[in-house]
This record gives C-alpha cells, structure tokens and sequence, in this order.
C-alpha cells in the first residue's frame, strides 16, 4: 500500500479553483459555520482580504510525491499578542480521507505555529455534533475547554459549538 507524505504550500491564485469546488462538497460544506454560497469570485476575495490581513496564513497539504492537492490547513485569527490562533481543516480529495494526511498536516502546521510565529496556543471551534473532527482533535492532544450554546446559524438551525485547544 501507498505510504503518502504530505508538504504544505502557501495557498496560492492557481489553488483557488480547486478550493471552491472542495468547499462546495456537502461533506465539507456542512462542517463549516459559513452558510453563504461559496463561488470561485467569493473565493478570490477570501483570498484577498487574507493577503491583506497578516492574521491569518493558509497552506495546502499536497502530496510529496506526485504533487496532488490533498486539502487545506491554516491559521485564522491569528493574535501574536497573546499568541493564539484558530485552525480551519478539511481534506478536500475523498481519496485521501482517514490516511493520516490530516494529522501530519497539523504536525507540520504546529511546529510553523511555535517556532516561525512564536504561538503558544491553537483553538479549534468545531460544531457539537461533528464526531469526526472531535476524534480527529483529541487523538492530536486538543482538550474540550468548553461550548457555545446555540452559537451558529446553520440550515435554518442554531447549532452548538464546541472550543478545543491545543498548547504548543
Ligand atoms: C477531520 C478531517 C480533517 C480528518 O482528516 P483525516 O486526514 O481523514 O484524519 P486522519 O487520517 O489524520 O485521522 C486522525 C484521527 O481522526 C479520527 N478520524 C478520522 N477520520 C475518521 C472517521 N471517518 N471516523 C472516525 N474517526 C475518524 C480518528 O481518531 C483518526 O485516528 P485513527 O486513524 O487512529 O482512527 C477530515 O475528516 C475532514 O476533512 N473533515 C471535514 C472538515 C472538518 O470537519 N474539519 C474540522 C472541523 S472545522
């Protein structure tokens, strides 16, 4: 069996394209607090007020070998006074789902956090009922600090969410 090795990439205009199309994915789509339509132009502007705003920095997860993208890890949110941040995940392609990638995305995602920005801390806000990602969290060493009653407006709904964190 294939043993993937993943490397993360700045998030670049060429990438766009393909980030639209994962986050359109209804199994993306319904993990994310966003209910807005996402198109290709809503995804150039995310993009751009990104660039522009030094708090937040995307990476790809792509695959080292025959450089295949694989999904989107980043930092959001990002205070370097009080050096926290928040995580935003997915793997987009099916394909890759439950290989590990994810995991060794945050592995090299965290030791960028500590070392390159000086972080002590990343939040991960997750909806409640989202077992997926709290396995995926807590199997990382993030820990339940607790839950947004009633926080998000999702499908006409308002959903709990749950806050995790890590400490680098
Ligand atoms: C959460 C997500 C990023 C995990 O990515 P992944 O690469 O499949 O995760 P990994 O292979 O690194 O899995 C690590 C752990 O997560 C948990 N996990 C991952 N997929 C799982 C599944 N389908 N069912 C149950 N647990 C799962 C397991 O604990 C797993 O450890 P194990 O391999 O020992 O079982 C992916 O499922 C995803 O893109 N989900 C949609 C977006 C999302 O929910 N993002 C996070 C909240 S905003």
């Amino acid at each position: 069996m294939k043993e993937y090795k993943i490397q993360l990439i700045p998030l670049k205009l060429n990438h766009l394209s393909t980030l639209a199309k994962w986050r359109n994915k209804d199994r993306i789509k319904n993990t994310m607090f966003n209910d807005n339509k996402i198109t290709l132009f809503t995804t150039i502007m995310w993009h751009i007020s990104n660039i522009r705003n030094a708090n937040s920095q995307y990476f790809i997860i792509q695959d080292i070998d025959d450089n295949n993208l694989i999904g989107l890890i980043g930092l959001t949110n990002i205070n370097f006074y009080n050096k926290t941040s928040e995580l935003d995940i997915y793997i987009g392609e099916d394909n890759y789902l439950h290989k590990g990638l994810a995991s060794d995305a945050f592995l090299q995602l965290k030791d960028y956090a500590k070392i390159n920005l000086g972080l002590n801390r990343i939040k991960a806000y997750l909806f409640a009922n989202n077992t997926i990602a709290f396995r995926f969290y807590n199997k990382l060493g993030f820990r339940v600090e607790g839950t947004l009653r009633n926080e998000i407006l999702k499908n006409s709904e308002f959903k709990d969410i749950q806050i995790m964190a890590y400490k680098l």
